[in-house]
């Protein structure tokens, strides 16, 4: 680990927001009077009725729930773009950097994005849309995706995106889950120069769905698309017949936003609910705070829409904040490992926030791609999405940022809304590797396996004690899968699934999944997603699926297979696989390793110990604990000689 720390800058100490002094009183006031604390920070939202009650919330089993500002009504788009129109309707909301740099960026102001966002709400309306319908949004990077979004939020239709490197099959079972009955994608998306058929994956998915009874297609590309009569319409076309002038829905603080479609370690991903009230507030307040951000400056989040990182901070929070925030198409090395550094001096960009697995990704091409771009825009650099290894943390500080910038490494998950452990750049001095301390209100603890809370300095797994605005209501058709899932492993504690050390001051250091979850470059999956699409194939009888090292992506995916009896297990099959995981679930879930193993590990009883296979996938073999109650330890030593490359 690494020992550096890094003083808050005086400069940032001087004019941030928030100081050392101010985040320990403001923290103390939001655990101590919260109730008063959360009725000053809700007032940075727009009510049309104002609420009285706050904190409504229990964890524990009998009298479960949670609800915030309950009695209040406010609409979102109305928050992030109707309220500025008066003091910053020209502002540029949206900066669009397309996937070529050849291609002109596009600059749309709050005024505009208002307009567009009213037809595109009017759209809807007249396809049948009413408040409570799910509405899927299969769209590449473009502002249409945020108008889509916004769209939703105004005539309170909650949407559910789905991300576009999701297959057929995935995004069918996302569509069906929530009985969406209208689909917004694109004829093609763009990412590094090739074409991602959106529209053709639609019609796939939608071959089983007939209920979906419209499809929007914005024109992208132009590639060719097959349109069905009567089901699919044409974006700008239908839109240009559409009034700019909508009124925006009287939503409760807890009717539904947003549905967002996450792994878990069992089962099929579940849809996490995000209301209105709560949600607002977290993503808003905490954008301010974690990013200092003061109206004017250009800020810049890589994440895809598509991810609840996309949904928190290129959306939600930036706009309700009044930010200029810049939405990318394309990938970080593409036409070269300088692009973003590039975007950063084309558009003058202040803050950056990015995953760790870009950064190592870029840092492997060479300190040159960055160090011939100027960067002196930058102020405030972010991390997200996966622990950031100091090697990485250090580079990002010393060759990104050149030594002025400080790093905001955020801990969260899509269950959180937003950010809840972060440094706050004025108030927290830097350990690289570490996310440091909590937002307020957030009540972070430790406990062991057993339950016991681990007090001061150690490890265990990370648990919360009380709710946060931004937390999510329930899973989407299954309340009581809502419950069993985070609130009945620890009694009346919220279980994030990640592990985690607290040092001597106090700062928490997340060591990644302690559950059957995996973290590619940032995505997060289920292992037991992969099994289960591994299972499907005709010459596959049994998987087992764990995470292994890996230098860029953080964590690879290793695959046990055993095939069945009268299948010779080769090269050509392994392939063959990977392409089958690959159409399943999508390319995100390509698998790096395939072992053929004739058996796997079990106890006498049958279960897999994947103890054994996740230090087989660690390469960490010398220690491979009690193998004394498998019921054939030969079975491990086979696994061993024959590990790929091992
Ligand atoms: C999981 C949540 C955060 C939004 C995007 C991912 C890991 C996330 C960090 C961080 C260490 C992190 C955790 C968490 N994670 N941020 N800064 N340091 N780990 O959301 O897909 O719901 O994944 O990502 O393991 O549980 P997600």
């Amino acid at each position: 680990m690494s020992e550096a720390v890094y003083p808050v800058p005086e400069e940032w100490a001087r004019t941030a927001l928030v100081d050392e002094a101010r985040y320990a009183e403001m923290y103390r006031r939001s655990v101590e009077d919260s109730d008063a604390f959360w009725r000053e920070e809700a007032a940075r939202l727009d009510w049309i009725k104002p609420f009285t009650t706050v904190q409504e919330t229990s964890f524990d089993e009998a009298d479960f729930g949670i609800r915030w500002f309950g009695d209040g009504t406010l609409n979102l788009a109305a928050n992030a773009l109707d309220r500025h129109l008066a003091e910053r309707g020209d502002t540029v909301a949206i900066i669009w950097e397309p996937d070529s740099p050849d291609e002109p960026a596009r600059r749309i102001t709050y005024r505009e994005l208002h307009a567009d966002v009213c037809r595109f709400a009017n759209l809807l309306k007249a396809r049948g849309v009413r408040k409570g319908d799910r509405v899927t949004i299969y769209l590449p990077m473009v502002p249409e995706a945020a108008v889509a979004m916004l769209a939703c939020a105004r005539i309170g239709a909650i949407h559910s995106v789905v991300f576009g490197g999701f297959s057929p099959d995935s995004l069918a079972s996302r569509i069906e889950d929530c009985d969406s009955t209208v689909v917004l994608t694109a004829d093609e998306g763009l990412r590094g120069g090739k074409a991602v058929p959106l529209k053709a994956n639609v019609d796939v998915a939608l071959a089983k769905l007939p209920s979906v009874h419209t499809v929007v297609v914005l024109k992208r590309t132009g590639g060719a698309v097959t349109m069905q009569d009567g089901r699919d319409i044409d974006w700008h076309q239908d839109v240009s017949a559409q009034s700019d002038d909508c009124t925006a829905e009287e939503m409760g603080a807890e009717d539904p936003l947003f549905i967002l479609y996450t792994s878990g370690s069992t089962g099929k991903p579940k849809g996490v609910l995000h209301t209105t009230g709560g949600y607002g507030l977290w993503a808003s307040m905490t954008h301010r705070y974690v990013f200092d951000y003061r109206p004017g400056q250009i800020y810049w989040c890589t994440a895809d829409v598509g991810w609840v990182t996309g949904h928190s901070y290129i959306v939600y929070g930036p706009l309700m904040n009044g930010a200029t925030t810049l939405m990318f198409e394309g990938v970080p090395n593409y036409p070269d490992p300088s692009r973003f550094w590039q975007v950063i001096d084309k558009h003058q960009v202040e803050i950056f926030y990015t995953a760790p697995t870009a950064l190592r990704a870029l840092m492997r091409e060479g300190d040159d791609y960055v160090t011939r771009t100027s960067r002196k825009s930058l102020r405030l650099l972010g991390s997200v999405g996966e622990p950031i290894n100091p090697e990485a943390w250090e580079w990002y500080h010393r060759v990104v940022g050149e030594r002025r910038c400080p790093i905001v490494d955020t801990w969260w998950q899509t269950e959180t809304g937003a950010t809840l452990i972060s440094p706050l750049p004025g108030a927290t001095p830097l350990k690289p590797g570490s996310a440091s301390k909590p937002m307020f209100g957030v009540k972070p603890m430790l406990v062991t396996s057993e339950g016991v809370p681990i007090e001061g300095a150690g490890e265990g797994c990370l648990v919360i004690t009380d709710s946060w605005p931004g937390q999510m209501r329930t899973v989407w058709g299954d309340h009581e899968r809502f419950f069993q899932t985070y609130f009945s492993t620890f009694k009346g504690l919220y279980f994030t699934g990640d592990g985690c050390r607290r040092d001597e001051d106090g700062y928490y250091w997340i060591t990644g999944r302690i559950d059957d979850v995996i973290n590619v470059s940032g995505h997060r999956m289920g292992t037991a997603e992969i099994e289960s699409a591994l299972v499907a194939h005709a010459k596959v009888a049994e998987a087992a699926v764990v995470g292994m090292p890996h230098a860029i992506k953080g964590q690879g995916i290793y695959a046990f297979v055993t095939t069945n009896a009268d299948v010779h297990p080769d090269d050509a099959l392994r392939k063959e696989l990977v392409q089958w995981v690959r159409q399943e679930i999508g390319p995100i879930a390509t698998p790096d390793v395939i072992q053929f193993a004739p058996g796997l590990p079990k106890t006498r009883s049958g279960k897999i110990m994947r103890r054994i296979l996740r230090k087989i996938g660690e390469n960490d073999v010398g220690n491979l604990g009690d193998t004394s109650t498998l019921a054939d330890p030969g079975v491990v030593d086979h696994l061993l000689e024959n590990r790929p490359g091992g």
